[in-house]
C-alpha cells in the first residue's frame, strides 16, 4: 500500500521569533511510518517540527504550519491508499502574524486568533476508496470524543488516547489507546510502546483493506 502519515505538532507564528504550538513530539506518527515501511509499504511522512530522526526508507516532507500541512496532504492525496493523521494540528493561529519582532513595550494584547483549517474534514470530500485513520487526543475518558470525531471526520478508525496520563500521549515512548472502527468494533489495548502500537495500527489497515 501507499501510506501517507502525518506527525508532530504544527507551529503558528505570532512574529518571526514566537509561535503557538503544542506538546506533540512526533514519536507516535514516526513509529507508524517506521512500522508501515518495515511491513513493506511505500510511506510518505508529512512532519511538523520535531527533534527526532527521519525513519530510514520513508519519504519525508517537512512542514511548519497547519496551512503548510494541509497543502502537503492535498498534494499527496491522489497518491495514497491510506491516510493516518497522527499530527497534533494547532486548532488556532494568530489572525495577523507580524513580519517583524514585536517589542515587549509595543504589545498591548489580547492576541487575536482564528481557526486553522481542519485537515481531515477538508480532505474527507476526496476520500473515495481510501482508508482514513485519525487520532483523538482527549483528557479523561477518550471514548465519547473519539466517537464524535470518527463520524464528523468520516474516519474508518480512530485511535483514542487520554493525553492527561503521564505514561501515555504526548512526549513519552508509550501509549494506551482504544481503537474504535466505523463498523462498530472497538479494541481497548494495554499500555504498550509507540512502536508496537504503530504496528497494530498498520496491521488494522492491512486487514481492513483486505476485507
Ligand atoms: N486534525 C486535523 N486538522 C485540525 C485538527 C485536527 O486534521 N485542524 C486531526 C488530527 O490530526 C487528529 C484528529 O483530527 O487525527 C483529531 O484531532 P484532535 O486534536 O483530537 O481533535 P480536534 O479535531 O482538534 O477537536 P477538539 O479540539 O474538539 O478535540
Amino acid at each position: 500500500m501507499k501510506i501517507l502519515v502525518t506527525a508532530g505538532p504544527t507551529r503558528e507564528p505570532i512574529d518571526p521569533v514566537r509561535f503557538i504550538s503544542n506538546r506533540s513530539s512526533g514519536k507516535m506518527g514516526y513509529a507508524i511510518a517506521r512500522a508501515a515501511h518495515s511491513r513493506g509499504h511505500d510511506v510518505t511522512l508529512v512532519s511538523g517540527p520535531v527533534s527526532i530522526p527521519a525513519p530510514a526508507g520513508v519519504r519525508l516532507v517537512e512542514v511548519i504550519s497547519a496551512a503548510d500541512m494541509l497543502r502537503a496532504v492535498l498534494e499527496n492525496m491522489e497518491w495514497c491508499d491510506a491516510l493516518v493523521m497522527a499530527a497534533a494540528v494547532c486548532d488556532w493561529r494568530p489572525t495577523a502574524p507580524c513580519s517583524v519582532k514585536i517589542r515587549k513595550d509595543d504589545f498591548r494584547g489580547p492576541l487575536l486568533m482564528e481557526r486553522t483549517p481542519d485537515i481531515l474534514k477538508t480532505v474527507s470530500e476526496m476520500k473515495g476508496e481510501r482508508t482514513f485513520v485519525g487520532f483523538a487526543a482527549e483528557t479523561g475518558n477518550p471514548v465519547p470524543g473519539a466517537e464524535r470525531k470518527l463520524t464528523s471526520k468520516k474516519l474508518d478508525l480512530v485511535v483514542a488516547n487520554d493525553v492527561s496520563r503521564t505514561d501515555s500521549g504526548f512526549e513519552v515512548d508509550t501509549n494506551q489507546a482504544v481503537l474504535i472502527a466505523a463498523d462498530g468494533t472497538s479494541y481497548e489495548l494495554p499500555l504498550m510502546s509507540k512502536d508496537e502500537l504503530g504496528g497494530r495500527i498498520v496491521e488494522w489497515i492491512e486487514t481492513h483493506r483486505a476485507s
